[in-house]
């Protein structure tokens, strides 16, 4: 695909009448140079009001006809997850650059098949893992990085998600359309968690409980062992009212703790024992408030993993951009397009997130699903007749 170099990036999205293909329509004017040009569906009435509603000229219900769209150069997937490989694949065979919904597919060769097509034609494209550009696990990242708090050591996430919304025919209920929860949702929390270990996941073990005999999946749970010995517990449980979600993230360090939390996050918290220089390099993350808790004179130390450390201060900070959860994930997602933008303008661009971060997420989320379904008591004695 030749660079855009002049003129605003045209934009199409497949699935522009759903409910997160209108949030990226959302996102777009915090994304610079960019103009929407078209959207596809399923349902002619609904894709021509959703058009109309977005004052859009350009609506089909053939997503071939978008991706073929002379003056579209992006196309963002925005459809069912088990239509995103298949959808990817068509708009980098048409020389389009590609905005992928996660998961970037339901299974890992599908997945694989995207990234070499996008490999060998070498036209941008990524996986909108929107959490990346959020300024709270950036500030996360930093405080990692830094090891103000020593080093990580374990991280917990915890996800409780409504189900009003989700009707028991939802595509998301529906593990051949959805991948199911890992893949569906959880991809979302791999791909952060192990940016935020900083390496490669090396051992995964998933379970699952089902609702009821029909099978209908509503909690997952996955642990997930890293290069660096880092542990990441992740669960996700999709069955509470919309007023009770919640989510929670915490990253353990030698010497203190983040807390990411809210719905989606709206709020860091970090609380740890350091020195001096420690103190500085987390006063130097932007918008990170801190206070003294308590104050250590010169010469005090303390131990922990049976080493000795010196202590001048007990601090606790808060990162909380705004209480507006809704528009701060809206500027995350305008800022993994202008990423993904920045790519169509020059390749010569360093993307914060790529689609092999998108396949390392999945293969992690394949692997929970697949041992959480081999380690089922109640399927392996059915399936030995007993
Ligand atoms: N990044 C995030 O934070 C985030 C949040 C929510 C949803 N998502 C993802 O966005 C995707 C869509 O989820 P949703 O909740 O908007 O679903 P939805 O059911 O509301 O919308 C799906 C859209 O896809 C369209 N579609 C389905 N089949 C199509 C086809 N063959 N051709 C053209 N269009 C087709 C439908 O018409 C609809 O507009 C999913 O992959 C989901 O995982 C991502």
């Amino acid at each position: 695909m030749p660079p855009v170099k002049n003129g605003p990036v045209g934009l199409g999205i497949i699935g522009g009448s759903g409910a997160f293909g209108r949030f990226i329509a959302s996102a777009l004017p915090l994304v610079p140079d960019v103009t929407l040009r078209g959207i596809a569906g399923t349902n002619e009435q609904r894709t021509r009001q959703a058009a109309q509603a977005l004052e859009i000229p350009f609506w089909t219900i053939n997503y071939r006809e978008l991706i073929d769209h002379a003056a579209i150069d992006v196309v963002v997937v925005a459809s069912p997850p088990h239509l995103h490989a298949e959808m990817a694949l068509a708009a980098l065979q048409a020389n389009k650059a590609a905005f992928v919904e996660k998961p970037l597919a339901t299974s890992l060769p599908a997945g694989l098949a995207v990234l070499q097509e996008a490999r060998r034609r070498e036209v941008p494209a990524t996986i909108d893992y929107v959490m990346r550009y959020s300024p709270l696990y950036q500030a996360a990242k930093k405080i990692v990085q830094s090891q103000a708090l020593g080093a990580l050591r374990r991280m917990e996430f915890r996800n409780d998600a409504g189900d009003e919304g989700l009707a028991s025919d939802h595509w998301f209920w529906d593990r051949a359309k959805s991948g199911g929860i890992f893949i569906e949702h959880g991809v979302h929390f791999f791909d952060v968690y192990g940016w935020l270990a900083g390496a490669d996941p090396l051992q995964v073990h998933g379970l699952t409980v089902e609702r009821d005999p029909a099978g209908q999946q509503d909690v997952v749970h996955a642990d997930v062992r890293y290069a660096n010995g880092i542990l990441g517990i992740f669960t996700h449980a999709f069955d509470k009212p919309s007023m009770l979600e919640s989510q929670e993230g915490l990253l353990v360090f030698d010497r203190g703790s983040v807390r990411i939390a809210g719905w989606t996050p709206v709020r860091l918290e970090v609380t740890g024992l350091v020195g001096d220089a420690e103190r500085d390099q987390l006063a130097s993350i932007a918008g990170l408030e801190l206070e003294t808790v308590e104050a250590f004179a010169p010469g005090r130390t303390m131990r922990g993993r049976g080493r000795h450390f010196p202590v001048r201060h007990h601090l606790r900070g808060t990162l909380a951009p705004t209480q507006d959860s809704q528009e701060l994930y809206r500027r995350a997602v305008g800022a993994a397009l202008a990423d993904l933008i920045a790519t169509v303008r020059d390749p010569g661009h360093r993307q914060q997130v790529t689609l092999a971060d998108g396949l390392t997420s999945l293969a992690v989320a394949c692997v929970a699903a697949g041992t959480a379904d081999a380690n089922d008591l109640g399927r392996a004695v059915a399936a030995a007749g007993v």
